[in-house]
């Protein structure tokens, strides 16, 4: 689908620097089948301060390699952890460029959010570090137009992780096939932004109930959806609610917007619990703070609602017209159940950005 350039600059070295948002699903993607393409289609927010950045520099090397010379540097310290992963990725991408193993590289990065804090860096990191070496490519293959190929970049960041398909660009991403959105596609995420105004400028609080490492990776996770046995109407729920879930962000119907991500993020869970091994990553404070949240809703009629990854904590997502009422309730009641007190605002972003 997206053939490697043909690399015409053998440039001796290239630097290039992107940041990249995570995103929050709408519509959840959970079960995949090879390679990184998703059982159902998902839909996502994409976030705007939490980010990595990442820098690439690429050098060349006097020869071929017969491996990846790839050096990790983390918050200015050189890193080993996380170089399995990345050698694992490159070998994934190996077939879509040309000079991987001609040059070395020192990648660079960065998060803008703290590490420990059980938000997923992989939709961010990936998205970056893809962004870097396909501008990488761009220039070794003599394109000026100064314009990345998003769609490639959403490709190969999709390789690394599959939500990093949807950190590309924003303020929303659907990633998967759906009859009802025209160009929807397994390989890629496109922009989606049929969107009524009061989603522009939407908020996402993000409570810190559980800052630990996650207690199943993703690739367990989405595996136990091979012989779960929902898994045929989950992902019919997904089509289905998807469906719904864009005549909402249309119409701007929230209490239609608030049902379908509220049942999205239950469902989710719900297939952990169901599944052989089952698992329950929320904790009691994730719960407290539904209830609080409910309640909230109920007596004010603030259109406040929650969404979960796969994890104990929870993200607030509301219109920004309602940001000091809610933060109110958050300071005054939530963050007891946040540990160390601990949460961050984000909204609604629009993806990738070039660093100087
Ligand atoms: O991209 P992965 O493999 O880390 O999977 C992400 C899965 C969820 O975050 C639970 C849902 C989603 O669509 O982002």
């Amino acid at each position: 689908m997206f053939e490697p350039l043909e690399i015409i600059n053998s440039l001796s070295s290239c630097n290039t620097a992107y940041s990249s948002p995570s995103n929050i699903a709408l519509i959840k993607y959970w079960g995949k089948h090879p390679v990184q393409l998703p059982a159902n289609p998902s839909v996502s927010f994409t976030l705007d301060k939490c980010k990595t950045e990442t820098r690439l520099k690429a050098e060349k090397t006097s020869g071929t390699l017969d491996y990846f010379d790839i050096e990790v540097v983390v918050d200015g310290k050189a890193n080993e952890d996380f170089k399995p992963k990345i050698i694992h990725f490159f070998k994934r991408i190996e077939p879509y460029f040309n000079f991987l193993k001609d040059y070395r590289f020192k990648i660079e990065t960065s998060n803008t959010f703290p590490h420990s804090s059980g938000i997923a860096s992989s939709a961010s990191g990936f998205s970056a570090l893809a962004a870097c070496l396909i501008k990488t490519e761009q220039k070794l293959a003599g394109d000026e137009s100064h314009k990345l190929n998003l769609n490639k970049v959403s490709f190969i960041s999709r390789l690394g992780s599959g939500s990093a398909a949807r950190s590309v660009q924003g303020p929303l991403m659907v990633w998967g096939k759906h009859n009802d959105i025209c160009g929807s596609q397994d390989e890629i995420a496109i922009k989606y932004d049929h969107i009524h105004p009061v989603f522009h400028d939407y908020q996402d609080v993000i409570l810190l109930v559980d800052k630990g490492q996650k207690k199943v990776s993703s690739t367990v996770g989405h595996g136990l959806m091979n012989n779960h046995p929902f898994a045929n109407a989950r992902f019919k729920q997904a089509h289905d609610n998807m469906s719904a879930l864009l005549i909402a962000l249309s119409e701007g119907n929230l209490d239609d917007f608030i049902k379908i991500t509220e049942n999205e993020a239950l469902s989710l869970h719900a297939m952990m619990m169901s599944s052989n091994p089952y698992f329950i990553l929320m904790k009691p404070n994730t719960l407290h703070i539904i209830e609080h949240l409910w309640d909230f809703r109920e007596k004010t009629g603030i259109p406040v609602s929650f969404t979960l990854d796969a994890g104990a904590n929870v993200h607030v997502l509301f219109p920004n017209v309602h940001v000091t009422k809610v933060l109110e309730l958050i300071n005054t009641k939530l963050i007891r159940f946040c540990q160390n007190e601990h949460y961050i605002c984000d909204n609604i972003g629009d993806g990738l950005k070039a660093l100087s």
